[in-house]
């Protein structure tokens, strides 16, 4: 028994903000950011329900699939647009579906862990699931603190999985969190963003090794076999640096952090789309997925693309 992706969609907003814009206001420059981050510029405005609804349409619609085929809808948000109610039931009315809806938080590695509860709720008799990863950040970030301000954007990625009594695009999952770790990262209420940068720069790097090391193990396959690494999209130097432990060169990692910025639970769905756009997803192909995040939280995955 197994899961198929089989439609993915994105959503972006039109406003751009470049590292120039940003040093307009904020003691930093481009250069400081492009060097430190990798980030060029980022997408600001939305809603976690507004752009999740449009990535949400672009997949069904990529799928072939109507609102009435979907069973249940898992949203992946750091971010809901309410503390109360969750925001998949608003995208659910949005989008026309009629079937239970629930949010995900594991913050940075949400879309892994809302695609691993799909993968648990189709083995439980449900038939497709829309998972969507929707965020919108830059309503929790405090504008005048460099620290943060430079990092995030906001955006949503989304994906059909469907049930296949004969095979499995998920060949292993490896997920994890640590709350010794809480105060590493941390939004309060009514408060915003606010991170010790270098701790979790530090550890991310580690979980993401020792989880993508595991989700290979789990699949029976090396770091040779990859073809793709689609990661989460934090810090440039933390992709280089955990690529390089594993043996895998950054030609197959796949970057949107320099248009994006960081988008927590929609960075490894738009990644994946951009890749998939640039024709780096072949059948029979395989992939890393690998995310970590506040929590703190990690998650990867092997998968092969059928
Ligand atoms: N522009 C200019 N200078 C800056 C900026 C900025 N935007 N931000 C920090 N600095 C300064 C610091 O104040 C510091 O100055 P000091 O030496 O006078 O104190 C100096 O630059 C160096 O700061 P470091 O913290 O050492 O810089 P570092 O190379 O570690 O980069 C960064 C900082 C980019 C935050 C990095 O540590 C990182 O990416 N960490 C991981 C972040 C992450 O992945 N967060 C998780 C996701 S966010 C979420 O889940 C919502």
């Amino acid at each position: 028994m197994g899961v198929r992706f089989r439609g993915w969609g994105i959503a972006l907003p039109d406003r751009i903000v470049t590292n120039d814009e940003l040093s307009k206001t904020l003691d930093t420059s481009d250069e400081w950011i492009t060097e430190r981050t990798g980030i060029r510029e980022r997408r600001i405005g939305g809603s976690a329900m507004s752009l999740g609804v449009v990535a949400g349409h672009q997949a069904l619609e990529d799928a072939g699939f109507a609102a009435a085929d979907i069973d249940f809808l898992v949203v992946a948000t750091t971010t809901p647009d309410r503390l109360c109610p969750a925001t998949a039931p608003m995208i659910a009315h949005e989008m026309g579906l009629d079937c239970p809806a629930m949010d995900v938080n594991a913050a940075c590695s949400g879309f892994m862990f809302a695609v691993r509860t799909a993968q648990g709720l189709l083995e439980t008799g449900n038939r497709r699931i829309l998972v969507i990863g929707s965020e919108h950040l830059s309503r929790w970030v405090d504008w005048s603190d460099r620290n943060m301000a430079v990092l995030l954007g906001d955006g949503a990625g989304a994906a059909v999985l469907e049930y296949d009594p004969d095979g499995t695009d998920v060949l292993s999952f490896c997920l994890g969190a640590d709350g010794s770790a809480a105060d590493l990262l941390t939004c309060e209420h009514g408060g915003y963003f606010d991170m010790n940068g270098k701790e979790i720069f530090r550890r991310a790097v580690r979980v993401v090794v020792d989880s993508a090391e595991q989700a290979l193990k789990g699949a029976g396959i090396t770091a040779d076999e990859l073809s793709l690494v689609v990661p989460h999209q934090a810090n440039i130097r933390i992709i280089q640096a955990a690529l390089q432990r594993l043996g895998v060169g950054m030609d197959r990692a796949v970057i949107t952090l320099d248009r994006y910025g960081n988008t927590s639970s929609s960075s490894i769905p738009l990644a994946y789309y951009d890749a998939r756009e640039n024709g780096r997803v072949r059948p029979g192909e395989y992939a890393l997925l690998t995310g970590f995040g506040a929590g703190m939280t990690w998650a990867s995955a092997i998968v092969r693309w059928s």
